[in-house]
């Protein structure tokens, strides 16, 4: 194992109703809160009004920034930032999913900012200081509640990159389960493949002796593996809901990556497909990852035989590890499929037109990927297994 420091100050609040404690939370970081929510879904489940209501009744003055769009573009974080300064806020309350969290977390870090938020993302600037961040989550999906990640997409050059730093973790995330019955089957099954993928990324690890961390990764697949459907055929259930909404934080707070190197290539090869395409980050995920594992499988052929075998009970044929390993890979493509998430490039009509291109900017500040460092070749090749 190796050595690590792990904190995670983010205070979740969980269960049902708890979004009528968000004036409360927000009242704590100060009198002047920027409400930063998306494309209309709050204003429609009326979880607006039940904020708006929440922030008032504890004198908290809103200045309101709405219109994130999933894939959250930088021309929306710089208006954020100039409100912030114009207005001189306090904090930001983000009512959404990831975009509209990593875009309040951009906004955030552009606050303090002289130059364009643009600089954080392109490794100009360093991240020093953040504008407290609260957040209502409507979806479970990125993590972004707890995380201290951001990832913004620049229309100028569609690039999609993303910052990290301690101090970008939200101060408060509400997880309320209800929330998320209003999500289609389609939102729900992209939640549900980006919070696998988290683990994923974080359990092909070159790191030996990680037994407890290894178990834990499986323990929080599985479940998301056993109520993913349930979710996605009873959009009601309670039970399925919250254990879906949990999972997905824990899959990206970080405790799961405790002593372990992760591996996060799969995820910066995507980002370059959503980049360009707009295409929802859990689509993208479902077919990129696959044909990354078909790709680098063969570099420890008894960790994915573990995968197989403890994820998805496929039996081991020690006389055949690598057909083992192959089942593994097949039952997670499988399970994709099953959740209504394409595979392949092709379903979502890419075609290879633009692999090169992707190649070389995912690669151009060096090899991505930490369990097997990819250059701009192997990223090239990925795409080709995932027409
Ligand atoms: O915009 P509205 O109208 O709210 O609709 C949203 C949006 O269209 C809708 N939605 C959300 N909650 C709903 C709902 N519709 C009905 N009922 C509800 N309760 O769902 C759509 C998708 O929302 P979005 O916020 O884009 O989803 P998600 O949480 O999957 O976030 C995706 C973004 O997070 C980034 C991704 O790259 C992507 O840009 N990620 C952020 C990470 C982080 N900061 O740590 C890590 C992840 O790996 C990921 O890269
Ligand atoms: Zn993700």
């Amino acid at each position: 194992m190796e050595n690590f420091v792990f904190q995670n100050r983010t205070k979740v609040i969980f269960g049902k109703d708890q979004e009528q404690v968000v004036g409360q939370e927000a009242a704590f970081f100060g009198k002047k809160v920027l409400l930063h929510y998306g494309g209309g879904s709050i204003k429609k489940s009326g979880l607006y009004d039940t904020v708006v209501e929440s922030l008032k009744e504890e004198g908290v003055e809103i200045v309101e920034l709405g219109g994130v769009l999933p894939n959250p573009r930088v021309s929306l974080v710089r208006d954020g930032v100039n409100l912030c300064k114009e207005h001189q806020i306090d904090s930001i309350l983000a009512v959404g999913g990831g975009s509209v969290i990593d875009s309040a977390k951009a906004i955030a870090i552009g606050a303090h900012y002289d130059g364009d938020v643009w600089d954080f993302f392109d490794g100009k600037a360093e991240v020093t200081d953040c504008l407290p961040i609260g957040v209502v989550l409507t979806i479970p999906a990125a993590g972004s509640e707890t995380s201290g990640g951001s990832v913004i997409t620049n229309e100028d050059g569609a690039y999609k990159r993303a910052v990290g730093h301690d101090k970008m973790r939200p101060e408060f995330a509400i997880l309320n389960p209800v929330l998320s019955y209003t999500l289609p089957s389609y939102q729900t099954a992209c939640g549900v493949t980006d919070m696998i993928s988290h683990i994923l990324e974080r359990y092909f690890t070159n790191e030996k002796n990680v037994e407890l961390t290894d178990r834990l990764c499986e323990a929080t697949l599985k479940t998301i593996i056993n109520n993913a459907h349930t979710v996605i055929d009873e959009p009601t259930n309670y039970a399925a809901r919250a254990e879906i909404m949990w999972a997905g934080t824990i899959a990206h707070n970080d405790s799961l990556s405790t002593g372990r190197v992760g591996d996060w290539g799969s995820h910066d090869i995507e980002h370059e497909v959503s980049g360009i395409y707009d295409i929802t980050h859990g689509a993208g995920l479902a077919i990129i990852f696959p044909a990354w594992m078909k790709y680098v499988y063969k570099h420890d052929v008894n960790r994915f035989v573990q995968f197989a075998n403890r994820v998805w009970d496929v039996e081991i044929d020690l006389n055949d590890l690598e057909k083992t390993a192959l089942k593994g890979i097949q039952k997670t493509e499988q399970f994709f499929s099953s959740i209504g998430m394409p595979v392949t490039l092709s379903e979502v009509d890419i075609d290879d037109k633009h692999f090169a291109e992707m190649a070389k900017k995912c690669t151009e500040k060096g090899p991505k990927g930490n369990f097997v460092p990819l250059h701009e070749e192997d990223v090239f090749n990925i795409y080709e297994l995932a027409k």
